[in-house]
């Protein structure tokens, strides 16, 4: 087993590639953290064997759960598979699917049992899971949380290649935008206060009121049962304007770093002025994808530079003053 990462180090690595959504890494990193912890530390815990919690990831498209899963499983050096429930959904042999999920956490940990059984499984979109009758579809959302609901509690699986995989160890993490939780939350939930005097205690009453309740993910069809096995529940943000100018330009992937290596590569200099990332998170809040819409707008605004550059060996700097205006094209002396 690795050296044990703090829930403070976790939150910085997620930092190199994930912008803003401060509360669900915290959570996300202390429920990992506590998760190893249970395993290293058995000796010790021996007696009061703490169960596993599952998580569940809530926030608006485009916003970065995906993002967040991928990055931890990086940094964390676990096996870690994503399914999505949607394709669940839509298979005829969900028993199948789910065995082949666990097969490729196995092939992840390149064949060790054990290792596996310490995996990660993130099952992205369980809000398409519902469960209302009259649907066709929705009978099969129904059977897909009750067989995802086995494997969570922990079971033993048969694996094609006649082992069991044990998946009580096994860290599920699901996500879903839930659209509409908002609304639900303004519905069923406000805790009234006496003093507001202490910062703190604002604090906590925000975190009470911004509280999912399993009751209020029946509402988007999720059954009982399952919903009570996501004891975490921890919602990512909508993207302010501010974050998705840092989204091009902090992470270490970021757009404008792509794209200013691709062109550095042909020996142009990129210059791109702060008002038209300005602009370019203006048109992706219009667009309502969070921050998914960021790579379609700058790839558009850089397929006139990237045509005309190949033509013109001589172009040694290109300059966006802004999105609506053409690129200035400056040529060596
Ligand atoms: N907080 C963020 N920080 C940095 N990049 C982000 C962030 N959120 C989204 N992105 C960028 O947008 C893309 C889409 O994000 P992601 O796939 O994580 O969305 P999602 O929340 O899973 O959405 P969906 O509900 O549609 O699956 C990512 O590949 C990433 O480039
Ligand atoms: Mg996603």
């Amino acid at each position: 087993m690795p050296s044990l990462l703090k829930p403070s180090e976790i939150v910085h690595r997620l930092d190199e590639h994930v912008i803003g959504q401060d509360s669900a890494k915290r959570t996300l990193a202390v429920a990992i953290y506590t998760h190893f912890r249970r395993m290293t530390a058995n000796a010790a815990l021996d007696s009061v064997e703490l169960s596993k919690s599952n998580i569940l990831l809530i926030g608006p498209t485009g916003t970065g759960k995906t993002l967040l899963c991928e990055t931890l499983a990086r940094i964390l050096d676990v096996p870690f598979v994503t399914a999505d429930a949607t394709s669940l959904a839509q298979t005829q042999f969900v028993g199948d699917e789910i065995e082949a999920i666990l097969h490729r956490l196995v092939d992840r940990a390149e064949g060790d049992l054990p290792r596996a059984q310490r995996g990660i499984v993130f099952v992205d979109e369980v809000d398409k899971l519902k469960a209302i009758g009259g649907q066709a579809r929705a009978t099969s959302g129904e059977s897909v949380q009750h067989a995802l609901l086995k494997i969570m509690e922990g079971a033993p699986v048969r694996l094609r290649d006649g082992r069991h995989i044990d998946t009580t160890h096994i860290l599920f993490i699901c996500g879903g935008a839930f659209v509409g939780m908002e609304r639900i939350l303004t519905k069923t939930h406000t805790f009234g206060f006496i003093s507001t005097s202490d910062g703190d205690d604002q604090q906590i009453l925000e975190r009470l009121n911004a509280r999912i309740k399993p009751t209020d993910l029946l509402e988007f069809g999720l059954i009982p049962e399952f919903a009570g096995r996501l004891p975490i529940v921890t919602r990512l943000h909508d993207l302010s304007q501010d974050m998705l100018i840092r989204i091009m330009t902090e992470p270490r992937n970021a757009l404008a770093r792509q794209f200013t290596a691709m062109l550095q590569a042909d020996g142009v200099e990129l210059q791109i002025e702060t008002e038209v990332f300005r602009q370019i998170a203006e048109l992706a809040i219009e667009y309502k994808a969070g921050a998914r819409s960021l790579r379609g707008i700058f790839e558009e605004m850089m397929t006139d530079v990237i045509y005309a550059i190949p033509d013109n060996p001589a172009i040694r700097r290109v300059t966006i003053r802004s999105l609506f205006e053409p690129a200035e094209l400056t040529t060596a002396a």
